[in-house]
């Protein structure tokens, strides 16, 4: 849908200034097993299989200046959006060493068999969930499964805090109002909708990104924040605590961080409530019928994580019953079908799984991802802190550390 244009406007100048000391040839097509696909590096000598084209040319300098041959699915009709088990199956072959998958690929147990009896040694999501990697089989084939954090943070966050502003002033709601021409004049009852400055900020999940979130609501919106973690987090009350000081001392109201200790006892104080856990089978439904009639009746919910943590058909209902309660979803049950009924309500706002979508984030996961697989294939450790990914997306291709920087089961393999 946007590799070409992608590829040029990932380019900043020091990435320019890359490409000019490392150029990537351009590819050639060719076909794996009659599906097409774009050939970079024809004469590298292990076979990468990347399942969609990826942003930037990073991520390609990394896989080819060491050694491999990249073959990039060039299927593009709507139908292979999401590519079947069987056209996946057919991109490995006989002979594939390295593979970069999607999240929105299924990887189970006949793919990794797959992959094994093929010789691979190297797979990575391009992604930094992973719930749809099927990671112990995985681990049965001896296959170390990548995945990408430490370049989401806060493009992720950014989003949540954009479908929470856009829900709460019913931003698009307003937009469609005007397009459709229907503006015949100000009115003091047109799209009122809640004030954030001063409300109260749920976070369900208070790991990296839930906390990202939440600084930019308390610093954008001096709003309180209350959050649900397994685990407490010092650093993250310190941090408010200081904030706080900080506004007191220029005679502003001080802000305060409070951790519950159910979700039940979350939801009613919040204004807004956003949702940042992983996705598994404790937080299937998390967000459910006797739930949602616990929040404010004018609060927004707004999901960043994973569609399932929201039970979407209840949603649709209490969306329906609540005019005045607002949702904001990047994330859906059933992705990429929405429920019955969910874009027929006004008071929800809908975008398709973007809050990655920066270019610097997508240009960082392909690297990320692509520096797994290559570290992998020389046979290279794991990096200690998956977190600090910063030493493989900046500087030249060849001063990347000789690692890969994030293996999830790479205690389980051996290979931490
Ligand atoms: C991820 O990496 O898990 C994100 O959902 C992609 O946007």
């Amino acid at each position: 849908m946007f590799a070409a244009p992608l590829r040029s406007l990932v380019r900043s100048p020091a990435q320019q200034r890359l490409r000019r000391a490392f150029s990537v040839a351009a590819p050639v097509s060719s076909t794996a097993g009659g599906i097409p696909v774009d050939v970079y590096n024809p004469n590298g000598g292990k076979r990468v299989v990347v399942t969609k084209p990826l942003p930037g040319d990073r991520w390609l300098e990394v896989l080819t200046s060491s050694g491999n041959r990249v073959e990039v699915c060039a299927l593009k009709g709507d139908e292979d959006t999401i590519l079947s088990e069987a056209k996946i199956a057919t991109l490995i072959g006989d002979k594939c060493d390295g593979m970069i998958g999607q999240l929105t690929e299924n990887w189970n147990d006949a793919l990794f068999a797959k992959l094994k009896a093929s010789g691979c040694c190297a797979f990575s999501n391009y992604a930094v969930g992973y719930n749809n990697v099927d990671v112990d089989a995985a681990t049965k084939h001896g296959i170390p499964v990548g995945n990408t954090p430490g370049v989401l943070t806060e493009t992720t966050a950014e989003i949540g805090a954009a479908l929470t502003l856009a829900a709460a002033r019913r931003i698009v709601e307003a937009d469609t109002f005007m397009r459709a021409e229907k503006y015949l004049g100000w009115l003091p009852t047109l799209f009122v909708g809640q004030l954030l400055q001063g409300g109260t900020v749920g976070i369900i999940g208070a790991g990296r990104i839930g906390q990202a979130y939440a600084r930019m609501m308390i610093e954008g919106h001096k709003m309180n924040v209350v959050y649900y973690d397994l685990a407490p987090q010092p650093a993250f009350e310190k941090y408010v605590s200081d904030y706080a000081d900080l506004l007191e001392k220029h005679g502003e109201a001080r802000v305060t961080c409070t951790r519950a200790s159910t979700i039940e006892e979350l939801l009613p104080q919040c204004d807004v409530v956003s949702l940042h856990t992983v996705y598994n089978a404790e937080t299937k439904h998390l967000i459910n019928a006797a739930r949602l009639s616990l929040m404010k009746p004018t609060s927004v919910l707004v999901n960043t994580a994973r569609g399932p943590v929201v039970d979407e058909v209840a949603l649709v209902a209490h969306l329906q019953k609540n005019p005045t309660f607002q949702a904001a979803l990047d994330v859906f049950e059933d992705e990429p079908a929405m429920k019955p009924g969910l874009k027929e309500c006004p008071n929800s706002v809908l975008v398709p799984h973007i809050a990655s979508a920066s270019l610097y984030t997508r240009g960082g996961m392909a690297t990320l991802a692509a520096c797994n697989v290559a570290a992998r294939l020389r046979g290279d450790p794991t990096w200690p802190t998956p977190e600090n990914a910063k030493p493989f997306l900046e500087g030249p291709v060849t001063g990347i550390p000789a690692m890969s920087p994030s293996i999830v089961n790479a205690k389980a393999l051996g290979i931490a």
